[in-house]
């Protein structure tokens, strides 16, 4: 009985069917040809090497199809072009070559929903050709129409905009109707990303790039082509045949013999330069080689429009990429669009404001280096923050006020362009009703489905500021700003000293003791105490956290433990451990940090099998930040002195984060005065200059971060016996070169294949790291240097040897 079904089956698809029998080879698709959207039997048309694939793409978890070309050899088979006013299509849908109307889509009904038209001409076969381009045939060979010349969201190499030719990004990652943002090459030669609005697909005038490649004078001077060449390289041509790059010249490109590479302009609006190696052994994501524009939440020109973001949300970047978030007592219109405006969680009318005195119906949140630089109505100048918090308060078409340089800009709503931004150095009141509920306190930007928390370093603020009422604070840090905690107001106000100006929560020794159980669960021992695992509430909730007892101090120091707590308080970056509170009650001199589930990077370097290589050149990365961030970024520079892996924690996401940070000097060194003989670094890390009475700066720490990092790549210590017979050390270090030296990474890395198949990579970061360990510190890059050069922003020279003292090497 079974076997009669499959054979009537078999013939049904043989007789009502005969076309689909058609064999589709080496990329030719010949006349007459037809696909059918969900028919298990029917393969896509494929280029001649398999890379890309056209027909009907099953979208995930639904019984819908994309019509589109994608990359088929790979796991998430990239979509590079598709339709992009009736995708997706309904199971049924059919699409077939016909030598006279050409390409045609039709749903299940017979309908026509989109057509590839070749005019009055005869097409004789389509060709997916391996470019990712699908060709319509004349009967000479011509081609009547090309998917390249119609393009969706993305270019791939060998593919060029003529002037007129645009990029149209998607709504969303998963929906392909047209979305906000276009790349357009306009006939005056000029490259322009901006926005227009979906509904009425009227441009806005919010402009995020514009190549500057228009000569008015000179049309010779001006573009005419955006070219993606074979190599991977992009750029515009001017008529003079000069060539006006788009990707950073520095950015050196990876091999197209190894890597697929597209650039799309994605649904946030970010234009980016993507690579993907072809072999399925390499990272199986896409990674960004360069993208425009640079920070699209404040690269914004003209005054139309949204931002980014909706309208009342407030845009962060985060790899290049716009975060959106709403502000205290704001939320989200439409909770599935992240990206979408937010609304007042509490009214703010103007008709109430009779039944009592604003101060009674209102108040508001603070916030710190966010602003909408737009939505202005009026402005107080000169102003001070009580003037300002109130003057919004007092006024019922107020919704924010911001305070910065003196003065005050009131703001209505709907809020637009808003952004994080550091620099501005201002304040945000944002008013909300009382009766309403209250804003409820979260990390800023609030943990966004599918991202990250971003519970870093804690951040208090003195409350009493501002009309004597109790406002709920938060203050975003002024270092490097993504990263912001809410933390309900609690002055510090210890007995025995008074207020202590700074951030952090003081803790009775009593009460931590009861955390820790009595410092019963030991986590580790460093050079400056033991670490203990306790649970505290914090925010009225309960969080583990990892509480130091520090060894005795000496005297000296001990004057200084609050100066330092509170320099060690002020910062806040993603790859420090955040310190949440102290306790310097009589001899007692604790400090309360975050606590991180993953451990040490010391324990992960042990790991067998060796932790994927993509983890560790992202641990690495997240290292050199931190660095860069205590180097240069934060108010006082704090040189670590004792960069170790013991000394790297890696929290619930495997980011690292640096420990330990600012104790050296809090415990023994004046960090600017030479010191000999008392090493506080530990060996194997420590920089030659500590042996010798020179001074000490930030080099120290790219020594040891440069061992670090050849430890990190080989997943071996940076001293090990080797007493196998002979009693000999081995020296992490000299190793790196001699390995580098003759070129033989793979031994370096003894069979980590994931590594050597991401080589370029892997070269970089060896010949970074034997920069970092020159002998001489002055050879040593800075740790931007260092993070720019690891990122592949800059680029990395061969290093020298890195003894040129030593006899031995
Ligand atoms: C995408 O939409 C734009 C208009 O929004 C249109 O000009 C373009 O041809 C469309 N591209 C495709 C491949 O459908
Ligand atoms: C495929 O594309 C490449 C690059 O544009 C081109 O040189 C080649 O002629 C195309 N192949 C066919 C058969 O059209
Ligand atoms: C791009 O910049 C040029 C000046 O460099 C300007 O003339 C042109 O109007 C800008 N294009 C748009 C769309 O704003
Ligand atoms: C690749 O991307 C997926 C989804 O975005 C992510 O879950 C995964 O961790 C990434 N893998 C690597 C090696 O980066
Ligand atoms: C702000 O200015 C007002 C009026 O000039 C003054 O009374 C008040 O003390 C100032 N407040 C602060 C915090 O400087
Ligand atoms: C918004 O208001 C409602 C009720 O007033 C409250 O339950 C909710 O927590 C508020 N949400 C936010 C994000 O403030």
């Amino acid at each position: 009985m079974a076997y009669l079904c499959i054979q009537l089956i078999f013939f049904f698809f043989l007789f009502l069917f005969p076309i689909s029998a058609l064999s589709q080879k080496n990329g030719i698709v010949p006349e007459g040809s037809t696909l059918t959207a969900g028919e298990k039997s029917a393969s896509p048309w494929l280029s001649p090497s398999g890379d890309f694939a056209f027909g009907f793409q099953q979208v995930q978890d639904k019984d819908l199809f994309l019509f589109s070309i994608w990359y088929h050899k790979i796991p998430d088979k990239t979509v590079v072009w598709f339709v992009n006013s009736t995708n997706p299509v309904l199971r049924g849908s059919t699409v077939k070559l016909d030598a006279q109307t050409g390409l045609v889509l039709r749903d299940p009904r017979g309908i026509q929903l989109w057509s590839a038209n070749v005019g009055s001409n005869q097409l004789v076969h389509g060709f997916m050709n391996d470019t990712g381009n699908f060709v319509l045939q004349g009967s000479d060979g011509s081609p009547l129409w090309e998917s390249f010349r119609h393009p969706a969201d993305t270019i791939l190499p060998y593919q060029d905009l003529e002037t007129g030719d645009s990029l149209r990004s998607r709504q969303s990652a998963t929906n392909f109707s047209p979305g906000r943002f276009y790349l357009r090459f306009l006939d005056d030669g000029n490259l322009v990303l901006a926005t227009r609005s979906a509904p009425t697909n009227v441009d806005d005038e919010a402009e995020y790039y514009n190549s500057s490649t228009s000569d008015s004078t000179d049309a010779l001077n001006s573009g005419y082509q955006v070219t993606f060449d074979g190599r991977g390289d992009m750029y515009i041509r001017k008529r003079n045949d000069q060539r006006t790059p788009l990707n950073p010249v520095s950015i050196p490109l990876p091999p197209v013999s190894e890597n697929y590479h597209r650039a799309t302009i994605d649904f946030d609006g970010v234009f980016a330069h993507y690579y993907h190696p072809r072999t399925s052994t390499g990272n199986p994501n896409w990674t960004m080689l360069w993208s425009i524009p640079d920070n699209i939440c404040t690269n914004i020109r003209g005054e139309k429009g949204s931002g980014a973001c909706g309208f009342n949300s407030v845009c962060h970047l985060e790899l290049r990429r716009p975060v959106c978030a709403c502000p205290e007592g704001y939320v989200l219109l439409d909770t599935n669009d992240k990206y979408g405006s937010c609304k007042p969680n509490s009214s703010l009318v103007c008709d109430e404001v009779e039944e009592g005195s604003a101060e009674n119906l209102y108040d508001f949140v603070v916030a710190s280096d966010i602003d909408w630089p737009l939505s202005d109505f009026e402005q107080i100048n000169p102003s001070n923050e009580t003037i300002c918090g109130e003057a919004c308060l007092q006024d019922c078409f107020c919704a924010v006020a911001i305070f910065r340089d003196n003065s005050c800009w009131k703001k209505k709503l709907p809020l637009s362009n808003g952004r994080v931004d550091t620099s501005l150095q201002s304040k945000a009141f944002i008013k909300y009703r009382k009766r309403d509920a209250p804003p409820v306190l979260q990390t800023f930007p609030p943990v966004l489905a599918g991202s990250k928390p971003k519970n870093r370093g804690t951040v208090i603020l003195v409350g009493s500021v501002l009309l004597g009422s109790s406002f709920l604070v938060f203050v975003a840090t002024a270092c490097l700003g993504f990263y912001f905690i809410y933390y309900k107001k609690k002055v510090i106000t210890h007995p025995n000293t008074g207020a202590l100006n700074t951030n952090l929560r003081y803790f009775a020794y009593k009460e931590l003791a009861e955390a820790t159980n009595e410092f019963n669960e030991e986590l580790g021992r460093g050079s400056f105490g033991t670490v203990y695992k306790g649970d505290l509430q914090i925010r009225s909730k309960n969080t583990t956290v990892a509480v130091k007892k520090l060894y005795r101090m000496d005297q000296e120091a001990d004057k200084e433990f609050r100066a330092e707590v509170e320099t060690i308080g002020q910062t806040n970056h993603k790859n420090l451990v955040g310190l949440l509170g102290f306790c310097d009650e009589g001899q007692h001199r604790l400090l309360v940090y975050e606590y991180m589930s993953h451990g040490t990077l010391a324990r992960l370097l042990l790991n067998n099998p060796k932790t994927s290589w993509s983890i560790r050149t992202q641990i690495a990365i997240g290292i050199a930040r931190g660095l860069v961030y205590l180097h240069e970024e934060c108010s006082t520079q704090i040189i670590h002195c004792d960069i170790k892996p013991q000394n790297i924690l890696l929290d619930e996401y495997f980011n690292a984060r640096i420990s330990d940070f600012g104790l050296a000097k809090l415990l023994m060194i004046n960090q600017s005065r030479s010191i000999t003989g008392n090493i506080r670094g530990t060996k194997g890390y420590v920089a030659p200059e500590w042996f010798r009475s020179t001074q000490v700066n930030s080099k120290v720490d790219v020594y040891s971060f440069g061992v670090l990092l050849l430890e990190i790549i080989s997943c071996r210590k940076c001293v090990e016996d080797i007493e196998i017979g002979h009693a000999e050390f081995f020296i992490l270090t000299d190793w790196a070169w001699d390995c580098f030296q003759e070129g033989r990474l793979d031994a370096f890395v003894e069979n980590d294949l994931e590594a050597l198949n991401d080589m370029m990579v892997l070269e970089r970061f060896v010949m970074v790291g034997i920069w970092c360990i020159q002998e001489n510190s002055s050879l040593r890059p800075t740790m931007r240097k260092v993070s720019l050069m690891l990122e592949g922003i800059a680029e990395v020279t061969v290093p020298p040897c890195p003894y040129p003292f030593s006899t031995t090497g």
